[in-house]
């Protein structure tokens, strides 16, 4: 088993390989390309974990030799990323899932008070019937991804699961006590947020680092 219990609704996925990678994403000196290869990796990794609990539908195989019985996703997940840093997540998931559509949210904070501010929202047919991934690297306030779940759940979706790379313990209480049917998995739990909302010890700005804006 290589998930641990955090806090109430929240799994850590503290697999030797996420801990590795994720050292190297936090590291202030990994350049631009080798940190967007490390979230989408870790993508990877933590999706492996939250997609346990997807259903399967028996269906018959044919080997080159006999008929044999086999197993498929009974529908494929609908990954949906929070703009702009979700996006760098997608691609490692797809990588374990190709048959995965993608919608988009566009979101970012208010610099003074921290607050979502939703610009984008554009989902695929199919949000009420699939598994939907809630993709953002950063679960910090919990602003975004509460707003984020609430505006899924208003198109339709039923059965979310949010995923990301850092969570601080406020953004964890804050989404949970909001929306305690979505199960949040994380590579890391941090210790907190600072004055300007950035968690510690964090990784700074995750948008910035992966497209190089800073
Ligand atoms: C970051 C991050 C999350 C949000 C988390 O995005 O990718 O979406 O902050 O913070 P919260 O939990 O306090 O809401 P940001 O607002 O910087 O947007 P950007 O990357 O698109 O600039
Ligand atoms: N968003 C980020 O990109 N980093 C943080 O530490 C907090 C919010």
């Amino acid at each position: 088993m290589t998930t641990t219990p955090a806090l109430p609704g929240c799994t850590v996925v503290a697999h030797p390989l996420v801990r590795h990678k994720m050292a190297l994403l936090r590291d202030r000196a990994t350049p631009t390309k080798l940190f967007q290869e490390l979230v989408s990796e870790l993508a990877t990794l933590l999706a492996y974990e939250a997609t346990q609990q997807l259903a399967l539908t028996p269906i018959e195989v044919s080997t080159p030799l006999e008929t044999t019985p086999g197993e498929q996703l009974a529908t494929p997940p609908i990954l949906v990323p929070i703009l702009r840093a979700g996006l760098g997540m997608v691609d490692g998931i797809r990588a374990l899932i190709p048959d995965a559509r993608v919608g988009h949210i566009g979101l970012y904070r208010d610099h003074d008070s921290l607050a979502p501010v939703e610009y984008y929202f554009k989902v695929p047919p199919g949000i009420a019937t699939h598994d939907v991934f809630l993709l953002d690297p950063m679960l910090a306030t919990g602003g975004s991804a509460v707003n984020a779940v609430t505006a899924l759940k208003r198109s339709g979706a039923t059965r979310l699961t949010f995923l990301c790379l850092v969570a601080a313990p406020e953004g964890v209480r804050r989404l949970h006590a909001a929306h305690p049917d979505v199960p949040i998995f994380t590579a890391a739990l941090d210790r907190e947020l600072n004055a300007h909302g950035y968690i510690l010890p964090g990784l700074g700005d995750a948008g910035d680092r992966l497209f190089g804006t800073k």
